[in-house]
């Protein structure tokens, strides 16, 4: 029988990437992450979307020869539908589209969020259904319950920033670059987390907040600066590990709740944030002590990447759900 071959497109952000998926399996997953945001402390849209117009072709090009794929051998295209940048998830959507098109093949739109969740469905040992997921990305914080690849329920979610821009924000208040999620995780490895202590927000539920930390962090590094100017720099390992612990800990008190509640023990992690080396460590300590099976995603699938659009579409592949060429993207 013919292999289904699917060919992914991801450009919400500031990452483009292309990714085949043969039978549910990722042959390739090219990700062209875009330096030049770096120098403006953030994302700039306009520039996010010229260069993924630039990036998209050579990088749906390797994807196609690291797999060793030719477009006749595609059965579909997936690409990112929503949330994101408008321009930049137009620039995907229009190739996506193209192709079918050109190609009379169908078309899968997919959401990335549910891409994240899915990322974790690309490798073993993969979680049994149903499943919970921790997703932590420079733009959401879900929890989400998953009882089949295409059944998923958010069941806890941040009322305000994302986990990424809790991270991203602080790390720009004690004068770290964009983005600062990775720095503070590579200073936290130094300090102590115990050094400093920032107020856990009161929220019922299984909802999040993360503006009173930055709020309290903003606060505190005043007071400090105004004893000692070099303040920051004499405790930057201490002053990363001290918001580290922080923010992890209201992630993972609420996940604690989410599976106490549900009584899942399948818990998976993804999304950008899932790439901190004090997460996966507190997580997987958290996990052997509550008698949870715990699942993260290599790196590569766990910040933006096509090859968890293309998992995704694989799925929705198999159900069925085709998208018309009339589909257009949303940025929410
Ligand atoms: O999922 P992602 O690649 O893009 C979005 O969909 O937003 O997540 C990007 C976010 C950024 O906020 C970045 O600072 C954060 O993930 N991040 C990290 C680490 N690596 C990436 N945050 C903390 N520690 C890290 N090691
Ligand atoms: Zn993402």
């Amino acid at each position: 029988m013919r292999p289904i071959n699917i060919l992914a497109i991801e450009t919400s952000c500031d990452e483009t990437s292309a990714s085949i998926c043969s039978n549910g399996k990722i042959l390739s997953n090219i990700v062209s992450t875009q330096e030049i945001h770096q120098q403006y402390g953030g994302v700039v849209p306009e520039l996010a979307s010229r260069a993924h117009m630039q990036h998209i072709i050579p990088v749906v090009d390797a994807a196609l020869q690291k797999a060793e794929i030719t477009l006749k051998d595609l059965s579909a295209i997936a690409f990112t539908q929503s949330p994101g940048l408008i321009g930049a998830l137009l620039v995907g959507a229009g190739v996506a589209k193209s192709m079918a098109l050109a190609l009379n093949i169908p078309l899968i739109s997919v959401q990335h969020m549910h891409a994240h969740v899915l990322a974790n469905l690309i490798h073993e040992p993969k979680p049994s259904f149903p499943f919970l997921c921790l997703t932590v990305s420079g733009g959401h914080t879900q929890i989400v319950k998953c009882s089949s690849p295409l059944e998923l329920e958010v069941i806890g979610k941040s009322r305000d920033d994302a986990a990424g821009e809790a991270y991203d924000k602080t790390a720009k208040l004690i004068g770290l670059p964009y983005p600062g999620g990775p720095l503070i995780d590579q200073y936290a490895a130094k300090g102590d987390p115990f050094k400093y202590s920032f107020p856990e927000p009161q929220i019922d539920g299984l909802d999040f907040s993360f503006s009173g930390i930055k709020t309290a962090i903003l606060y505190f590094l005043k007071e400090k600066q105004k004893e000692d100017p070099n303040f920051v720099e004499k405790n930057l390992n201490d002053i990363c590990a001290s918001i580290q612990h922080r923010i992890n800990s209201i992630l993972l008190s609420k996940l604690k709740k989410a599976a106490t509640q549900t009584g899942i023990n399948e818990i998976c992690m993804a999304g950008g944030v899932s790439a901190n080396k004090g997460l996966r460590h507190s997580l997987q300590e958290l996990g052997n002590k509550m008698n949870w099976n715990v699942y993260v995603p290599p790196f590569e699938f766990c910040t933006d990447n096509a090859g968890m659009i293309a998992i995704t579409g694989h799925y929705k592949f198999l159900s069925g759900e085709l998208a018309g060429l009339d589909i257009s993207p949303e940025a929410r």
